[in-house]
């Protein structure tokens, strides 16, 4: 499959990038800088000789795509999304983005008036109105990610198409120790994006990188070594 990361140069997008590279996907490293791009998928093969990474302009990214990851700052949506609407439609476009502000209490979800949309999912959803926006990965952490440990995290997934819900459990079945479950319609994104401010708060006061896990399911999918 091949996965285009947009800010495939940050933190979160390098680390699902070693992860679906080392499962057999093909990725596309999206910037907005074609040399920062070059850098990112440089450093990449490094990390995983045996990876492909294929570097692009994040437009060139969307393009090239069976499914792309929105792994930027929700600050960014607004200017990134819509030259690359067209690129997108009828693609499974995975958004991880949270909007977050950080004060003197630390981090705080932000809500209501002071964001564009519902969420950052339904923004980049009326940005690419024929794209199938996934809401996943949020909640995880970039440096565990980035040494491929196996988190034993749940990744929650909400989304308005089922099938494209279930195109991006499948994806994570490839991702260490870490297992998604279907966590129904696109309205519950915001919850999910806002729970990182939690996850933050968690770690500042207790140290480490905490992550999600869902217990007492009757149905329990497993999670993957
Ligand atoms: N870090 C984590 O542990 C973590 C965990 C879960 C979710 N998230 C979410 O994932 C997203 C990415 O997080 P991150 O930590 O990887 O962020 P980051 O390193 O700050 O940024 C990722 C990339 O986004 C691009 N970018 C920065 N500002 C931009 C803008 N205004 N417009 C378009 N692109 C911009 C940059 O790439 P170029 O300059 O190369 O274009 C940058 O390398 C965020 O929304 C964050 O909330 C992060």
């Amino acid at each position: 499959m091949k996965i285009a990361i947009f800010g495939g140069t940050g933190d979160l997008g390098r680390g699902l990038a070693i992860n679906f590279a080392a499962a057999g996907h093909e990725i596309i490293v999206g910037s907005r800088s074609q040399e920062r791009a070059d850098q990112a998928a440089e450093g990449l093969k490094e990390a995983l000789p045996d990876g492909t990474f294929i570097p692009h302009e994040n437009v060139a990214a969307a393009e090239a795509a069976e499914i792309a990851i929105v792994s930027i700052p929700w600050e960014g949506i607004e200017a990134t999304i819509p030259p690359m609407a067209g690129a997108l439609a009828g693609k499974v476009v995975i958004s991880v983005a949270n909007a977050l502000k950080f004060g003197k209490s630390g981090a705080i979800a932000i809500q209501g008036d002071e964001l564009p949309a519902t969420s950052c999912a339904h923004q980049i959803q009326d940005l690419a109105p024929e794209a199938k926006v996934v809401v996943a990965y949020n909640n995880l952490p970039a440096a565990g990610l980035q040494n491929q440990e196996s988190l034993g995290a749940d990744v929650l997934v909400c989304g308005k198409s089922k099938a494209a819900r279930e195109q991006v459990i499948e994806l994570t079945t490839t991702i260490p120790g870490t297992r998604a479950l279907d966590a129904g319609p696109l309205a519950n994104a915001l919850i999910i994006e806002g729970m990182t401010a939690v996850i933050i708060q968690l770690n500042k006061r207790y140290g480490g990188e905490a992550s999600l896990s869902i217990s007492g399911l009757e149905n329990d999918p497993p999670r993957p070594a």
